[in-house]
């Protein structure tokens, strides 16, 4: 039977016998599972000539970028590389509104921000990815019928092909939860483990509209509610993606004597099995009411919230 044990043991031999003893590696940190816990596996075969890199790109949630600086660095002691990009990726999204040219953007700037760095660290050979085993059969497997492309999909994953670096891929004979056990084996954070995946232009793609600071700063307040009452309610672990997006829709509200007029904010909470088709989920009118009443008294900016009721398909999980 499989032990997370062994399997840690055994990627981190293969890692070590592969990048050899003088061979340096880079290794891109998103805040997700699979690039944290191939970056723990790494970190333990080859030590200190792991290199990680981690671009704020702006586009996080609330504290994301301070908890991979603050496990990762101070905690694993991992060499790391923290970009602040905020301001770059902002002033390229300036005026964008159509989402895959959002993507097409984030995509490509992450590229030459990470391309950049990797160049100014000397002697590095490698590039380490998280790749999982049922991406392997996937591409291996060409006449597999693959899911209709709806959405271009940028991930750490697709990183420089020009870079000459060989791939380190400790995750590449995982499943997901494969993946987690062996996190919670290396002593990654069970928050961390247990994380719903978050999608690579991030909070981009949950502003409906253009991207700006205000309404990215909205954004995150009311996500952080939401997700704080799922975590307390214990609804986190009973769904698989929930987050909070930003309707640029402005209506009428009412505040003590006055008029307001503010934006929307929609909640979408899922249940699925593959990601490929979902349910909405079902999840209590108190705890929504509760997350309601939160977000409209402590966000300023936002006098409504509505709960997605949609299933996937027709509408996606995500908003654009
Ligand atoms: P949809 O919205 O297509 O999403 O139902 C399915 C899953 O994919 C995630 N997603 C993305 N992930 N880059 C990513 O890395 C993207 O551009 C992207 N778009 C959607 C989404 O969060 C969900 O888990």
């Amino acid at each position: 039977e499989w032990q997370p044990n062994s399997f840690v043991a055994e990627a981190i031999e293969r890692v070590k016998a592969q990048v050899g003893d003088h061979g340096r590696v880079i290794c891109a940190l998103s805040g997700g599972v699979d690039s944290a816990v191939a970056a723990l596996i790494i970190h333990r075969a080859i030590g200190d000539r792991l290199t990680c890199v981690f671009v704020d790109n702006g586009l996080l949630r609330a504290g994301e970028a301070e908890q991979v600086i603050a496990t990762f660095s101070e905690h694993f002691h991992v060499p790391l590389i923290a970009v602040d990009a905020r301001e770059e990726f902002m002033t390229a999204l300036k005026g964008v509104t159509d989402p895959e040219q959002k993507r097409k953007i984030i995509g490509e700037k992450f590229i030459r921000i990470f391309e950049r760095e990797a160049r100014a660290l000397a002697g590095v050979e490698f590039l380490a990815q998280g790749t999982l085993y049922p991406d392997v059969i996937e591409s291996t497997a060409p006449d597999r019928p693959k899911a209709a492309k709806i959405k271009t999909h940028h991930n750490v994953g697709g990183l420089p092909a020009d870079m000459q670096l060989k791939l380190v891929e400790p995750l590449r004979y995982l499943f997901k939860d494969e993946v987690r056990a062996a996190g919670l084996q290396l002593g990654l954070p069970e928050t961390w483990v247990w994380r719903h995946p978050f999608p690579g232009p991030g909070l981009a793609v949950r502003i409906i509209g253009e991207v700006t600071w205000e309404r990215l700063e909205i954004l995150r307040q009311a996500d952080k509610i939401f997700l704080e009452e799922l975590h307390a309610s214990g609804y986190y672990r009973a769904t698989q993606q929930a987050f909070a997006v930003l309707l640029p829709v402005q209506s009428v509200g009412v505040m003590g004597d006055g008029r307001t007029y503010g934006v929307t904010i929609a909640l979408r909470a899922i249940t699925t099995e593959d990601y490929m088709t979902a349910d909405w989920a079902r999840l209590p009118y108190e705890l929504l009411a509760h997350v309601s009443s939160r977000i409209v008294n402590e966000v300023e900016g936002v006098n409504r919230v509505v709960y997605d009721i949609s299933s996937k398909p027709p509408a996606t999980i995500e908003w654009e």
